[in-house]
């Protein structure tokens, strides 16, 4: 099993480089199976959800090589195929095929995906999209999912909740489906911004991505495809977070400000000393940081992806910080193990008053989700003495090279086997 051994309060300089984002990429590699052509996509993390999807993309039969951060996928000799449970259920991403798979060949098997566990997570806005534009829906033993369909058909879908997968699944689904689909309260990520790129390369018209009125006139054949992954706005946002707390003129490169306003804006009104010169961030440690109040929120609020390292932060600011979650349910399983380490929080369901601040003991942690690793990364980063976080896998699959960055700019850290 592998663990994550951190020696505490280390000040950190240098340079780290922020890597492709997860949620784009992971959406991506399956958009590129919607065309029989070619596709490179340029800036992909070295995270282990990639050779995830490659593999399940190699089982469809396109052929990939991955070099220099670049995917060069050929679907010449693609095909379709069930995902079965074996790969659906390592990432949560595997619910992109549905929608791919659906679009390019009129039927998808695929059993429930994974991901991590921090909350319900249904896909029922997906499903109910896809049948709004004329597919049928079974499921399989209560473990997979059959979506199929003679013709798809543009039609007009809201979603309940501006969900992230849906927009994107759906979106999958319309650019192959005739005529024209509206989806209203579309999920604004940048992420989804980057897929639409991609598929207009392709020659998709899908037309308002960011804006929570997406349109999209279906075509019936797609071309090549090529697109760059947009830099990971989460885990800049980690990196800023560690930086507050130990930076010594710590260099953070291919930040986008835009896609971090809110992360921005909370970190200044805490104190944290950040300057930005276009996309490199220069931040530093600051002794005294004030309270702040956090609350989750689709974008352009805070991420929820950055709420629980975020939490880590509220410990060192000196008064009583209210941090909730608003989009899962079961967010908040990092905070026994913060409290375990000294922090001082009470946790009503999704809500936890922090008050700082605490000095962090190192301890044995454990990640039970990627951004409750996250959480706990900040923390043993933090902590006096030495830190073990169990279960890094999790971590693993949302932080590229994550040794080899803090190692480079003065970290104490190492990745053991025991
Ligand atoms: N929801 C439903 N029904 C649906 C879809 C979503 O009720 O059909 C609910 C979810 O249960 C949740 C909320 O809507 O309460 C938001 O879910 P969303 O669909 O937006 O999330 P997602 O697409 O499953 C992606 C990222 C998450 C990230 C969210 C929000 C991927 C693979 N995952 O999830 O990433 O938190 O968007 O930005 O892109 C992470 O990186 O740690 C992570 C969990």
């Amino acid at each position: 099993m592998k663990k994550l051994i951190i020696e505490g309060n280390h000040e950190l300089s240098g340079t780290i480089k922020i890597g492709g984002a997860k949620n784009s990429v992971v959406a991506l590699i399956p958009a590129a199976m919607l065309t029989d052509g070619k596709c490179v996509i340029y800036n992909v993390p070295n995270i282990s959800d990639v050779p995830r999807l490659i593999s399940m993309m190699e089982a469809l039969g396109s052929k990939i090589e991955f070099k220099d951060e670049t995917l060069y996928i050929d679907n010449t000799n693609s095909k379709n195929a069930e995902i079965d449970e074996e790969n659906a259920t390592k990432l949560r991403a595997s619910y992109y095929f549905m929608g791919v798979l659906l679009a390019k060949y009129g039927y998808a098997e695929i059993s429930y995906p994974g991901g991590c566990s921090i909350g319900s997570r249904p896909i029922n806005f997906h499903l109910n999209g896809f049948e709004k534009l004329g597919a049928k829906i079974s499921v399989v033993e209560n473990k997979k999912y059959i979506a199929s369909a003679k013709e798809l058909v543009g039609s007009d879908i809201f979603l309940d909740f501006a969900s992230v997968g849906a927009t994107l699944n759906l979106m999958f689904a319309a650019v192959k489906a005739k005529g024209i689909t509206n989806i209203y309260n579309a999920a604004k990520e940048p992420e989804i911004v980057n897929v639409a790129s991609f598929l207009a390369t392709m020659g998709a018209k899908v037309y308002g991505a960011g804006t929570s009125h997406i349109t999209i006139e279906g075509a019936t054949k797609l071309g090549d495809g090529i697109v760059e992954v947009i830099p990971d706005r989460i885990e800049a946002g980690t990196y800023l977070m560690i930086g507050s707390l130990l930076g010594k003129n710590l260099v953070i490169e291919g930040v986008l400000k835009d896609h971090l306003e809110a992360v921005f804006t909370k970190l200044k009104e805490a104190g944290c000393d950040i300057k930005i010169d276009g996309t490199t961030v220069i931040v530093n440690k600051v002794d005294h940081l004030k309270p702040v109040n956090v609350k989750t929120l689709v974008y352009p609020g805070f991420p929820t992806d950055l709420g629980q390292p975020m939490s880590t932060l509220l410990t060192q600011c000196e008064g009583e910080s209210l941090f909730e979650e608003t989009i899962y349910e079961n967010r908040m399983r990092h905070i026994k193990y913060l409290n375990a380490m000294g922090a001082n929080i009470r946790l009503f369901d999704r809500s936890a008053i922090i008050a700082g601040k605490s000095n962090l003991i190192g301890r044995e942690v454990e990640a039970t989700d990627l951004r409750a690793g996250a959480a706990m990364l900040v923390a043993g980063m933090i902590a006096e003495g030495t830190t073990k976080i169990v279960n890094i896998e999790h971590i693993l699959r949302g932080y590229e090279k994550i040794v080899e960055k803090l190692s480079s700019v003065g970290a104490k850290i190492e990745l053991v086997d025991e």
